[in-house]
């Protein structure tokens, strides 16, 4: 069966993860300036720490690079010790906010149910949520890999509108693959894709889940960039590990470019 793919501009963002001191950061921030200043067929993110968005926000001025965070509460504020509202977030510069990161839920106890909550906060103040997914290597093993990722779509965009699908990204990102420098090969990570924008479609509706983007993340490199991008579900990564060294970063991004397809 012939698809014809809507192409989207491609979309980079760079999780900074719990890395970098503001001199650490506000370096690598120039390199990466200096190094995509003239790049303009890719939509460039970076999420850094909450301790540097403030610093950062102003030396993203008049460059093509936007600003993100890696989390936030849901309440616009209160007493919730040690938590980031979304109006906070918006008032520092932030334009995109990952949510639901592996790290997330697997080290603070995140459920869907939780990001579900996040997700319709981020949208509420106009923030563009990167929800994240991905299976387990046991959950890819066991052959529960699509089903995992359903269910952890379905529950943290429940009860969205078609208008607020339209404005979120969604970052797949097999577990397995993070950090550990083993990449989804370009055929699963384009099966799973697909499976992710049938999803999109079944709430959506098909011509908005055509639009909406979806991102690689999962050691994601230089030398692998092309490879992804080359798959037409695909529209962009999210990138760890590679993001920190400025040099590699701007690599990806330069590799970011996506062609016209017809599958
Ligand atoms: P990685 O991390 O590129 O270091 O694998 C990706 C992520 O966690 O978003």
């Amino acid at each position: 069966m012939t698809r014809k793919y809507v192409v989207i501009k491609p979309l980079i963002a760079g999780n900074w993860k719990m890395y970098k001191t503001s001199q650490e950061g506000v370096k690598l921030v120039g390199t990466i300036k200096a190094g995509v200043h003239s790049v303009d067929d890719c939509d460039i993110v970076i999420c850094p720490p909450f301790t540097l968005l403030s610093t950062i926000n102003p030396l993203l001025d008049g460059t093509r690079i936007a600003l993100g965070a890696q989390n936030m509460y849901v309440e616009k504020e209160g007493a919730f010790t040690g938590e980031i509202s979304p109006l906070m977030l918006k008032d520092l510069g932030c334009r995109y906010v990952i949510l639901g990161h592996s790290e997330r839920r697997q080290y603070f106890g995140e459920t869907d149910s939780l990001i579900n909550k996040k997700v319709i906060a981020a949208l509420t103040f106009s923030l563009i949520p990167i929800v994240c997914v991905g299976e387990t290597l046991p959950e890819r093993e066991s052959g529960k890999a699509k089903e995992t990722v359903k269910a952890q779509a379905e529950g943290a965009l429940a009860g969205l509108s078609a208008e607020q699908f339209e404005k979120l990204i969604v970052a797949y990102e097999p577990v397995w693959a993070i950090g550990t420098g083993k990449t989804a090969s370009s055929g699963e990570a384009q099966e799973m894709h697909e499976w992710i924008r049938a999803l999109l479609a079944e709430r959506a509706g098909k011509e908005i889940a055509a639009k909406i983007r979806i991102l690689y993340g999962g050691s994601v490199k230089p030398e692998n960039i092309s490879g992804i991008m080359a798959q037409p579900d695909v529209n962009g990564a999210l990138v760890g590990g590679a993001c920190l060294k400025a040099e590699s970063f701007i690599q990806i991004i330069r590799g970011a470019k996506k062609k016209e397809l017809t599958c």
